[in-house]
């Protein structure tokens, strides 16, 4: 986070905390978050794409909680100005938790329940992207029940596919979420409509006739951790020639057109995001281009980002425990060091093979740096924290390992394997700490066991 300093002593500090004193207050492993730096990437991105856009169209910011939610989080999304893009009915649960207007809320999820439309139609939620064709027929029907109308979206699959520094352009996602653009074949006609015969087409045609149903705009999200403005720029293209394709069919002007989140964010040195004010203008730039060639006026936008707000103002503590020096190679020794957490509070590496960094917090010791791998202490030996780093030789039990740019995927991807607890996350703010989440406890825990807690 922007607000990490060292006290002279050479302490790390998180918004101006002593790391140290998080440590012996709270307990680790301790997820710590920069209320500030949360919130100002937050402001940044309603920044950079508002201002890009203007002054033909506005932008509308959903801040992605999957990535991060708790209600203090959902408080400062919306306090910066931005709205909240749920996936579930447990996350919806948050942001009303939070007092977020419906109006400002959006769902999404490939597999919706009744119950989680059901509650969504009548909140009056301000979106429900909807992701398959019958999910498009349950809600007019549940819609029509409730004698309400639903705000509805549609996902679509836009045929880019971004993973992270590629752009490969499938002619049929093999995936589970959206409705491809891509025609079923065997449906091809002699149409000058590329799209017919494809299930987006499909979708549109039945969200526009369905009642109950007000379809507002499309919606793509082609991937995650991505770099470069390409693979935005090439969905927002192929979306706005759709787009242009249902007014000339139907006359229909679908007002909003919303590209998702993903923008990248560094987690080692080797990574070089661009800030949101570059991809935001090279957007704003493929989508006048492509308006103005399909002589369509200029939607209005929204966005999802998640982790690039929540990602950079997290920090993980852990104490260093056994430290074991293993012979890789001839003449290499990597030093395993133990931590008292690991994959069930940042599973990523074990599930995406991501990369983090790490720094000593608790002091700062100069002299010989050696070859380091920070490992949890789970029984598996794929939970590995941080998969190489160079740390003083000094580490040693007891000091503070500090993590950073954990704050997305990590606390919501968290598990009690092996019955470990959750740790708590604490934000910091100019010098103050206030816990969000308290450390999970074996009594939490065994209180769902019906063999030592009966009902
Ligand atoms: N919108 C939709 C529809 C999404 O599916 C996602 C992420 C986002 C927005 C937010 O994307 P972001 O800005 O955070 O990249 N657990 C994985 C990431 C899964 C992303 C799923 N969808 C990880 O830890 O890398």
């Amino acid at each position: 986070p922007s607000d990490a300093s060292r006290t002279e002593q050479g302490e790390l500090t998180l918004g101006g905390v002593p790391v140290s004193e998080l440590a012996a207050t709270y307990g680790t492993p301790l997820y710590v978050v920069s209320e500030d730096d949360f919130r100002a990437r937050a402001r940044g991105f309603v920044t950079a794409f508002s201002q890009a856009f203007a002054p033909e169209t506005e932008v509308d910011v959903f801040y992605a909680g999957k990535a991060f939610l708790t209600t203090h989080a959902a408080r400062w999304a919306t306090e910066e100005g931005l709205n909240i893009d749920t996936a579930s009915g447990g996350e919806l649960s948050i942001a009303l938790a939070a007092g977020v207007e419906p109006s400002r809320i959006g769902l999404h999820g490939n597999n919706k329940s009744d119950a989680e439309i059901t509650r969504a139609v009548e909140l009056g939620l301000g979106r429900i992207i909807a992701d398959s064709l019958e999910e498009i027929s349950r809600i007019s029907t549940i819609a029509g029940r409730l004698n309400r109308t639903a705000n509805v979206m549609l996902r679509l699959t836009p045929g880019v596919h971004a993973s992270t520094h590629e752009y490969i352009a499938t002619a049929h996602e093999d995936q589970k979420f959206g409705l491809s653009v891509t025609p079923v074949p065997g449906t091809q006609t002699a149409d000058p409509n590329p799209y017919l015969g494809s299930p987006a087409w499909s979708a549109v045609e039945q969200a526009l006739a369905a009642p109950g149903v007000e379809l507002i705009g499309l919606h793509c999200h082609i991937g995650s951790q991505i770099f470069e403005p390409t693979g935005f720029e090439l969905a927002a293209q192929k979306l706005i020639g759709f787009l242009a394709r249902v007014e000339a069919a139907s006359g229909a002007v679908l007002p909003e057109l919303d590209l998702g989140g993903g923008h990248g964010i560094a987690y080692t040195e080797a990574d070089h995001p661009r800030q949101p004010e570059e991809i935001a203008q090279a957007l704003a730039a493929a989508v006048r281009a492509a308006c103005a060639e399909q002589g369509i006026s200029i939607p209005r936008i929204s966005i999802e980002p998640g982790r690039s707000i929540a990602g950079p103002a997290g920090v993980t503590l852990y104490s260093a425990g056994t430290t074991k020096d293993v012979v890789v190679q001839d003449g290499i020794t990597r030093r395993y060091i133990a931590v008292d957490g690991g994959m069930g509070d940042n599973a990523r590496p074990v599930l995406y093979d991501a990369d983090y960094s790490a720094v000593l917090g608790s002091r700062k010791v100069t002299g010989e740096h050696i070859l380091s791998r920070i490992v949890g202490k789970h029984c598996e030996s794929g939970d590995i924290v941080v998969r190489n780093v160079y740390l003083p030789a000094a580490v040693t039990r007891g000091d503070i390992l500090a993590v950073p740019a954990t704050g997305a995927y990590c606390h919501s991807l968290s598990s009690n394997y092996n019955y470990l607890t959750r740790p708590a996350v604490v934000a910091v703010k100019q010098g103050q700490a206030q816990v969000l989440i308290r450390r999970e406890t074996e009594e939490m825990m065994l209180a769902r066991d019906t063999g030592f807690a009966p009902d």
